[in-house]
């Protein structure tokens, strides 16, 4: 197969991946995968009454549009149903073909470096304070309207943390070939252009 240039970008809640992403893939004119969303999709479906492993393995594009998936509940869900090894296997090959289309393949989440595209041409590891980024979740959630207090949003984002870190399926830690970006004191355009660089510098070439 063509492989295209692969980027991995994983991170704890809220370290601001998704907007790193977002910017380097329009940067380089790449395709952009949010692997969260196919957790929070699992999530919200078993929050409806499914089974987790049926919903995985039942998962439709559709499923991944709704807002409702950005939700302190369905962040939740979606990490307990993370740490399901069958809930993991029925997600993996759409998130492999996704990497390996042409053109070039920014994904997020919190293996892709470690067990989903260990391969990647580059891998970056986002992260930040637990309290730096409770603070971004809180200001993010406020603006939409969701009236949680700053401590329920960083027990929140300690207690996913927890769970993605110590669970036995692809736990969340940075590859032993990952640059470390911590963002605590960055701004996004710092962020994003230290992203830049580090794909820059493993041969992505701006589209
Ligand atoms: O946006 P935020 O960082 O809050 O979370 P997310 O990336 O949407 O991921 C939601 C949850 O899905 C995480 O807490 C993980 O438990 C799980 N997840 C995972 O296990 N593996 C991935 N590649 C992506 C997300």
């Amino acid at each position: 197969m063509d492989n295209g240039f692969i980027v991995a970008i994983d991170g704890p809640a809220a370290a601001g991946k998704g907007t790193v992403s977002k910017a380097v893939a329009a940067h380089f004119g790449f395709a952009h995968l949010d692997t969260g969303l196919l957790y929070r999709a699992v999530g919200a479906k078993v929050l409806a009454g499914s089974e987790p492993h049926k919903a995985a393995r039942s998962l439709a594009p559709e499923d991944l549009e709704s807002d409702s998936l950005r939700t302190p509940d369905v962040a939740q869900a979606a990490s307990k149903v993370a740490v399901i090894a069958e809930v993991r296997a029925a997600l993996l090959d759409f998130q492999r073909s996704f990497a390996a289309r042409s053109g070039g393949a920014v994904l997020d989440g919190r293996d892709i470096g470690t067990v989903i595209c260990p391969n990647a041409d580059v891998k970056l590891f986002v992260t930040a304070s637990a309290e730096v980024r409770a603070q971004r979740r809180f200001s993010e959630l406020s603006e939409r309207g969701i009236a949680d207090s700053y401590e329920t949003v960083l027990a929140d984002v300690k207690a996913r943390d927890a769970r993605d870190m110590e669970r036995v399926e692809a736990p969340l830690k940075p590859a032993a070939d990952a640059t470390i970006i911590d963002t605590s004191r960055l701004s996004i355009d710092e962020a994003v252009s230290a992203a830049v660089a580090a794909i820059a510098m493993a041969g992505g070439v701006k589209a």
